[in-house]
């Protein structure tokens, strides 16, 4: 059997399979006929959509998601499945008797899947690392997975094979950004249009707005902003981490991934601690997954 990785987030799907990878932009649309139209197609139909706002529903929705990431993916045999959760849910979930974890194992499994890992979101992305550029790494690493609706930051101890700590920050990432640090920059041109925190995310993708027959370039307003935003984050970051680092064990390297990260290039450099950005960040948990399926 083949391996399949979707990684379901609050702003996409991403998901790998052989050398081929994609994303399902996680808006849905429940139609009144019972079906339920997802991503493109229900951004594409009159009605307007809904987005994913909790973990509960992440639950709820990843077999549909599931579902249309292997058709995008054109999979038509059975294959074997390896999905993400938010670290800290994972972890609450794995306890609980009938928690997510043991409903997902059932409700993922359909005529193409056939065997299901669930993972946690976060340790991903450090995988990804060690097994790649960061092998010869024995240091304490810190991976901050700077996603949409979340911010997760792992301390992972290389030498032992172990989570030392981590936490997972709900409202935060580039939704905060967006309202908070670039929005007040660009009141400008967007004063009178109504946007969605998704919408938002998709314009800093983009890096310009269009207005009328206007366009406007945003890439300045976008820089100071996530210059603005690491700022902060990092510092309040830094700080819960050092009190979970010994002298004894230094921390060795800062690993940024999530999508997120594509707005951080650059931006951090440390005398002390290698700072790196992973290539392709968005998908970086999904390719620490395959490597977690692959054995
Ligand atoms: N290649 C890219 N270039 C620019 N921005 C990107 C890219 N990929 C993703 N992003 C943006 O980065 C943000 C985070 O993306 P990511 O896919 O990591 O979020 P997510 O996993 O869906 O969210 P969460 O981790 O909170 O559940 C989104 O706002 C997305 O628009
Ligand atoms: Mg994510």
């Amino acid at each position: 059997m083949k391996n399949f990785v979707c990684d379901f987030g609050f702003s996409s799907a991403k998901w790998i399979f052989g050398n081929r990878k994609g994303r399902v932009i996680s808006v849905y649309q429940d139609r009144s006929d019972g079906e339920t139209l997802i991503g493109e197609d229900a951004l594409d139909n009159p009605g307007g959509v809904a987005y994913i706002r909790t973990p509960q529903h992440l639950v709820k929705y990843y077999p549909l998601f599931l579902e249309k990431c292997l058709d995008e993916a054109g999979v038509h045999d059975e294959v074997k499945v390896g999905v993400g959760l938010p670290v800290q849910f994972y972890e609450e979930q794995v306890r609980a008797k009938e928690g997510a974890i043991a409903v997902l194992g059932r409700t993922l499994l359909s005529k193409r899947v056939k065997d299901v890992l669930i993972l946690p979101q976060g340790i991903g992305g450090i995988r990804s690392y060690l097994i790649d550029a960061g092998r010869n790494k024995a240091g304490l690493v810190l991976g901050i997975d700077i996603g949409f609706n979340t911010i997760i930051y792992t301390l992972y101890d290389p030498q032992r094979s172990k989570v030392v700590f981590t936490d997972t920050l709900y409202k935060r990432g580039i939704s905060q950004l967006a309202a908070n640090y670039l929005m007040p920059k660009i009141a400008d041109f967007t004063s009178g249009l109504s946007m969605t925190p998704v919408e938002l995310s998709r314009l800093m993708e983009q890096g310009y707005i269009t207005v009328g027959t206007d366009r406007h370039d945003l890439i300045p307003e976008i820089r100071t902003a996530s210059q603005e935003y690491i700022n902060n984050i990092l510092a309040e970051i830094m700080e819960d981490v050092k009190a979970n680092i010994s002298i004894t064990r230094p921390l060795e390297t800062i690993v940024f991934f999530g999508g997120g990260a594509t707005h951080l290039k650059g931006k951090i450099c440390s005398d002390t601690v290698d700072v790196i950005v992973l290539p392709q960040p968005e998908y970086a948990n999904a390719r620490g997954f395959l490597s977690f399926l692959e054995g």
